[in-house]
């Protein structure tokens, strides 16, 4: 199948269109979908507004924990999360350009989210209070997204599937700084475990909110799954890391904030309480913590930064003849 691929561009026609067929068998087949490949328009749309999504989440995920960059209690803390946070920017990289395989430029994405017309996760509208609040984000945002992020390197999308595997590697190193962080303080003082339990408190519901609302209240679901773009449902990715993560806040000592959760041996997994979808749809919509503040720093550093990707567009035109 993959030889008899023509390098054409992609064209939006009617459903009767020959390439259906092919992108049908290119499904059946667990096959990826390439950029090349004639794709239904509805495919290609969903893709653009979910890796766009992903990739705002990336760079705009940078800044709750950018902030402890200069008040990290180490030095080699400091190193381990540059270290993270300049991998976080080189994944909004890796997403944007998958995204850009499908038609639409950078520029454009950054435009449409400056606009408030595309989004990025929720998670990243909550502050960064302590320094325990930097472990929850390796612990739990980054284990959230690894769980859904493994999914994602079975999606029928070429660039977004292969994408996933160099950034769940890198995300594992995320989750295991910020694990250690979490297990660092519950060893220490008393004051240090209470910061812990204060993190914890204030990072787990919003981190089972990155999953997206019940599967009976999601948008796209449906469909993303019959185009295996979406390979688990919502709920069943938040399951997955409830079960992973509870016996680690068990080993920490930590208390989950949950007083409905609980083993259920004939399920074979946690039962959980409800999460607080007033809350999650208030950030989804803009009103969260943060999402102003997030928004304008993001406005800023790209109207800042200007200048580098003129200079960068300057030289690149310069030495290989083309214009930027
Ligand atoms: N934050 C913001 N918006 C959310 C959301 C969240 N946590 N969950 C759902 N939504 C939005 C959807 O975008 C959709 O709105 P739209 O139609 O305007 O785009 C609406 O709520 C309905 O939700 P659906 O379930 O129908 O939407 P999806 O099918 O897109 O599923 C998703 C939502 C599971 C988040 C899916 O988009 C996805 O898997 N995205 C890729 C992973 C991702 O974006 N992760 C973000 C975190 S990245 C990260 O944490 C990096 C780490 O290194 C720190």
């Amino acid at each position: 199948m993959a030889n008899e691929r023509s390098f054409v561009t992609i064209s939006v026609v009617s459903a009767q269109h020959p390439g259906r067929a092919r992108f049908e068998a290119l499904l059946a087949a667990e096959e990826k979908v390439e950029p090349a490949d004639w794709m239904p328009e509805g495919y290609r749309k969903t893709l653009i507004r979910q890796i766009a999504q992903h990739a705002h989440s990336e760079v705009i995920g940078m800044q709750p924990e950018g902030n402890w960059i200069s008040r990290a209690p180490t030095l080699k803390r400091k190193a381990i999360l540059m270290a993270k946070v300049q991998d976080e920017a080189g994944h909004g990289l890796y997403l944007y350009s998958a995204a850009e395989t499908l038609g639409i430029t950078r520029d454009e994405m950054v435009r449409l989210l400056h606009e408030g017309k595309q989004k990025y996760s929720s998670i990243f509208n909550y502050p960064t209070l302590s320094w325990a609040d930097i472990g929850c984000i390796g612990w739990l945002v980054d284990g959230a997204a690894i769980t859904n992020q493994v999914m994602l390197t079975r999606c029928s999308f070429g660039p977004y599937a292969r994408g996933m595997v160099r950034i769940c590697k890198e995300e594992s190193f995320h989750q295991r700084q910020g694990f250690q962080i979490m297990e660092t303080l519950c060893r220490g003082s008393a004051e240090q475990r209470e910061m812990a339990q204060d993190g914890l408190g204030r990072w787990w519901w919003p981190s089972l909110m990155m999953f997206g609302p019940h599967d009976s209240d999601s948008t796209h679901s449906d469909q993303s799954m019959a185009w295996k773009i979406k390979r688990v449902s919502n709920d069943d990715l938040r399951q997955q890391f409830v079960d992973m993560t509870v016996p680690q806040a068990d080993y920490l000592g930590l208390t989950v904030p949950d007083p409905e959760l609980r083993w259920n041996p004939e399920r074979g997994h946690y039962d959980f309480g409800e999460i607080d979808w007033d809350e999650f749809w208030a950030v989804v919509r803009g009103n969260g913590p943060m999402n102003r503040e997030r928004i304008a720093h993001k406005r800023a550093a790209w109207y800042d930064g200007a200048w580098v990707r003129k200079a960068a567009s300057a030289y690149a035109a310069r030495h290989t003849g083309q214009v930027g």
